[in-house]
């Protein structure tokens, strides 16, 4: 590759995808956990169920020989406390002994893992005691995290803690769409937050004492949000209230040790200072804000449909998620500055179950991760959400993120174009224009 404008990757960039446990492992079989509950409840969408999902617990070696045959070098996978703690105090060795031939099949690919400890979902044991807001959760996590490391930390280098602890709090206890299910409960948020920021500080030093060369973070989500009319105060009001109260308070806790705001409204953690060798960004969408007096429990903020021409994927993925938006990954030098550490995207991509926007989110964020790094920022790695399509949470089946189309009755896999694309491009270590024009990708700007 060389020519203009063709776009080339330091050497060891990481290209991978990312998962997480209950998404491709599904609730059957399994001990209780606070999704299998959900689930079981009906709070999916159409009653959808999880049922073995992609199948992992059995078989995620299928999908490790795709990861590797497109060239990947690293994948991020979850591991799933109801199964290795299904009763408190009482562990599961041969939970752990399958997660840790997992972690060794990766690397006996080829494929460096990244292992998350919570991602979303948790034993229900735990959540009948309020999760995390209750301030034991800090103990429990953190013993929990000394049996993985028990069973992994031999292995595995590259550790998230919490997945979107903002993501966590807010669907949880404010918009309700995840288990507890609460509505409004702002300052719950708050408590939650507060409380895996203790979490992840005591987890971040205890990988450090186990595993000194380890890389270690939690993943932080970030939207971009615009003001719906531009120009209108309250839009804009209520678009920069929605990106402090959702964006900014985990990685200012990290940051600094407390998050901006008044006393009671804000997370003060010292001992999370500092706790990260990266900063680790999912990111899918832009979304536009219009002021709302209604919404005065969740930030004034009611959001409104994308524009007529913005890309669409899976009928409905807008109302979630707004419309694709890589470009926002460029705008991430701030937060990076701020924080003076590497950047690995560690999520990104669209419900797209057709394909007709994917390449493009992914042509766009190699372009705007390649920005970043003319402007001298420490990109390390790039994660695609997701490998074969998975559960996708309370919208169940409803939306496609995968690099493979999953049929669930059968277990079979079809590469989507962006399969091809994103394996050319890892397989490159880069993008040139040639590679799109093959793949009908308008070249990004
Ligand atoms: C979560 C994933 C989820 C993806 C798409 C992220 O917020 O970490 O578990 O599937 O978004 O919704």
């Amino acid at each position: 590759m060389s020519g203009d404008g063709d776009l080339r990757f330091p050497d060891g960039f990481r290209w991978g995808v990312a998962t997480s446990a209950f998404q491709c492992e599904g609730a059957a079989g399994k001990p209780s956990s606070t999704w299998a509950r959900w689930e079981a409840l009906g709070h999916v969408r159409a009653g959808n169920r999880s049922g073995v999902a992609c199948n992992w617990w059995l078989d995620a070696e299928s999908d490790f020989d795709r990861a590797r045959d497109l060239g990947l070098n690293q994948l991020r996978l979850s591991v799933d406390w109801a199964r290795v703690e299904p009763v408190i105090g009482r562990f599961d060795d041969d939970a752990l002994g399958r997660y840790r031939e997992m972690v060794v099949a990766l690397r006996d690919r080829g494929i460096e893992p990244m292992a998350t400890l919570h991602h979303f979902d948790q034993p229900v044991w735990l959540e009948d005691m309020g999760g995390f807001e209750n301030p034991a959760a800090v103990e429990l996590f953190v013993r929990f995290t000394e049996r993985v490391l028990e069973a992994v930390g031999d292995v595995c280098r590259d550790w998230i803690t919490f997945n979107e602890p903002n993501v966590y709090s807010t669907v949880g206890y404010v918009i309700g769409d995840f288990p507890p299910g609460r509505h409004g409960d702002t300052r719950a948020a708050l408590r939650v937050q507060r409380n895996m920021a203790r979490a992840h500080a005591r987890a971040y030093a205890l990988i450090h004492a186990v595993i000194p060369r380890a890389f270690v973070s939690w993943t932080q989500h970030l939207i971009s949000f615009v003001p719906d009319r531009p120009g209108h105060r309250g839009d804009e009001w209520a678009a920069k209230l929605s990106d402090r109260m959702f964006n900014r308070p985990f990685l200012e806790v990290v940051a600094d040790g407390r998050s901006a705001g008044p006393p009671g409204l804000r997370i003060d953690v010292p001992e999370a200072k500092d706790t990260c060798d990266f900063v680790a960004v999912n990111l899918y969408g832009r979304r536009r804000v219009r002021f709302s007096v209604r919404e005065w429990r969740a930030a004034f903020n009611r959001f409104a449909p994308p524009a007529p021409d913005a890309p669409r994927g899976d009928p409905g993925a807008e109302e979630k998620f707004g419309e694709p938006y890589p470009q926002g990954i460029r705008a991430l030098g701030a937060w990076l500055g701020r924080l003076g550490k590497p950047l690995v995207i560690t999520e990104n991509g669209y419900a797209d179950a057709l394909d007709r926007v994917r390449p493009g989110v992914i042509a766009e964020a190699v372009r705007s991760m390649h920005s970043l790094l003319e402007r001298g920022f420490d990109v390390r790695g790039y994660h695609h959400w997701t490998l074969a399509d998975n559960f996708e949470w309370d919208a169940g089946w409803d939306l496609r993120f995968g690099l493979y189309e999953l049929d669930i009755a059968t277990q079979e896999r079809t590469p989507r174009r962006s399969a091809q694309l994103y394996g050319e491009i890892a397989r490159a270590n880069g993008l040139d224009r040639e590679t799109l024009v093959r793949h009908g990708v308008e070249a990004p700007s």
